[in-house]
């Protein structure tokens, strides 16, 4: 391995394409289920950002990814747009019919290479992968010269192989070829001799960007992504918040971020701008319902809270002492006072689009409506009341059920119950429940209406901002048959921010009954 202590002052940067695939891989996590319209907004933010190619989806796996991935094509100019697909001629022709519609479409097509996968999954032999490779290649440069190549499980592929596959599906016209850590199983010091031995060893490697592609089984897909861009890969493939299958891909802000921090060590650029990372970081999480825990490198909110006294004191005389980036380079906002309750709709409105937002007079009206009446039980409104309540009213799934009226009795000496009115389908329904607690009557009302089986997981209270007027964000995340989603619900009172979260979970879960048919398909 070489000596990665570089002089200071760096000149004449590499550049690392960034390659996201939160909409693909992203949406695999448990509970990331994405309607089109979310989508879409994810992959506008991500434009916004400056990814170079954002991963849509999968068009083959259902008739929901296809339509997905078609309108997040016709959605966007700058960035390229790919669509994965096996390596058959079906997939293939799928995901062209799916990207076609992109300025910059891409085909990102994949088989297994190692032999665990080629004898238990695949059932055939190294030849006929190898063949399967460089046809499904040869067949998607029919529709477009950008093509990308994945050997799946590359890092469990016996290395000859690999650099023979390789070789061979350049040869076919791959312009990527990305080598994934598909079960997140390698280490740094290993990937860097994998990267090294593909560079040196395959003849024609010069005609094409190495890619990598880690997932984080044991936390170590941030450091193995940068050690692939050591060894010479430059391409990587990332999702916002770390988000994906299991634990998992490697954190498109981290590695962004370690890069900018750590330019003497890496002298490599990206074009992302990292003021908008906690904004897209904050759309993500708002639309899959999948919360950042608050210690996350980078978008967590304690990655940038001193709480020791020596700490603090240090940051107060000098921030370089314990800061060794600026919450500001990654577009944290200080909780600003922003509006009250004489703020007319002009300002709100400036100031929903100063916070990145691009709303239709219609969602925008009935986002001021929900605004004034916050104004109502609470003095002051911060950002991320604002963005409470655009997720809340402007970013949520096709309602099945909605939030009507709650009224609660509870206290030590009352059994707590709970009335509750829930929209189904346009018709009011109403019924009454005790509980254990006063959240638990409310669920039990709720269950009562909606008859659901799903099983509660887990439930969680925070307040979005200080002060006991703070809104209440409630987190429920329920299962049923295998299946896992997670709502949430805003409100300055907890029990009402309560039954909207179960009520939200319950719209995803019915939700995702729908679209999820074809997941076995998916890699
Ligand atoms: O993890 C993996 O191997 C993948 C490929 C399809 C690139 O997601
Ligand atoms: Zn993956």
């Amino acid at each position: 391995m070489r000596d990665i202590r570089l002089k200071e002052g760096v000149s004449n940067m590499e550049y690392v394409k960034i390659f996201d695939t939160t909409l693909r891989d992203g949406e695999q996590a448990p509970g990331a289920t994405m309607n089109i319209e979310e989508k879409v907004r994810i992959a506008l933010q991500l434009e916004k950002l400056g990814v170079d190619i954002i991963e849509a989806g999968f068009p083959a796996a259902s008739e929901g990814d296809f339509d997905a991935v078609k309108e997040v094509a016709k959605n966007i100019t700058k960035s390229e747009v790919a669509g994965l697909a096996r390596a058959t001629k079906e997939d293939i022709q799928r995901a062209w019919e799916a990207i076609k519609y992109a300025n910059k479409p891409r085909i990102h097509t994949f088989l297994a290479t190692s032999d665990i996968h080629l004898k238990y999954k695949l059932k055939i032999d190294r030849e006929e992968a190898l063949k399967r490779a460089v046809e499904a290649v040869k067949f998607a440069k029919k529709f477009t010269d950008n093509v990308e190549f994945s050997a799946e499980d590359a890092c469990r592929t016996d290395l000859d192989f690999l650099c023979r596959v390789v070789e061979a599906v350049i040869d076919a016209g791959a312009k990527t070829v990305n080598i994934p850590d598909t079960v997140g199983y390698i280490t740094p010091m290993e990937f860097y001799n994998i990267i090294s031995t593909i560079k040196k060893k395959v003849k024609n490697i010069n005609k094409a960007v190495i890619s990598v592609h880690c997932h984080n089984d044991l936390g170590l897909a941030t450091a193995n992504s940068l050690s692939a861009l050591l060894a010479g890969a430059r391409q990587v493939e990332c999702t916002i918040n770390g988000i994906g299958e299991r634990a998992g891909n490697a954190s498109l802000e981290e590695i962004v971020m370690a890069l900018k921090v750590r330019k003497d060590v890496y002298n490599l650029a990206t074009k992302i701008n990292t003021k908008l990372i906690y904004r897209t970081s904050k759309l993500v999480s708002q639309i899959t319902g999948m919360m950042v825990q608050p210690n996350k490198a980078i978008v967590g909110a304690n990655a940038f809270a001193h709480e020791s006294g020596i700490h603090q004191d240090g940051v107060l005389k000098e921030r370089l002492t314990y800061e060794i980036m600026t919450p500001e380079s990654v577009g944290i906002p200080q909780s600003v006072l922003v509006l009250g309750k004489l703020s007319g709709r002009h300002a709100f409105k400036k100031r929903v689009e100063e916070m990145g937002y691009n709303l239709t007079e219609e969602q925008l009206n009935k986002a001021f409506k929900r605004f004034k009446e916050l104004c109502d039980q609470k003095k002051y409104l911060y950002d991320e009341d604002i963005d409470a309540i655009i997720s809340e009213e402007i970013l949520k799934l096709p309602e099945k059920y909605r939030f009507v009226y709650l009224n609660v009795v509870s206290g030590n000496k009352t059994v707590p119950c709970a009335t509750v009115e829930i929209d189904v389908e346009g018709k009011i329904v109403k019924d009454v429940a005790v509980g254990n607690g006063p959240v638990d009557a409310v669920f039990n009302a709720i269950k009562k209406i909606i008859k659901t089986k799903s099983k509660l997981l887990s439930f969680v209270i925070s307040a979005i901002t200080m002060g006991t007027d703070a809104q209440g964000e409630v987190t429920v995340k329920l299962e049923e048959g295998g299946r896992q989603v997670v709502g949430k619900g805003v409100d300055p009172d907890v029990l009402v921010a309560s039954a909207k979260a179960y009520i939200n979970a319950l719209n995803r879960l019915a939700f995702k009954k729908e679209v999820s048919q074809n997941k076995e398909m998916l890699p």
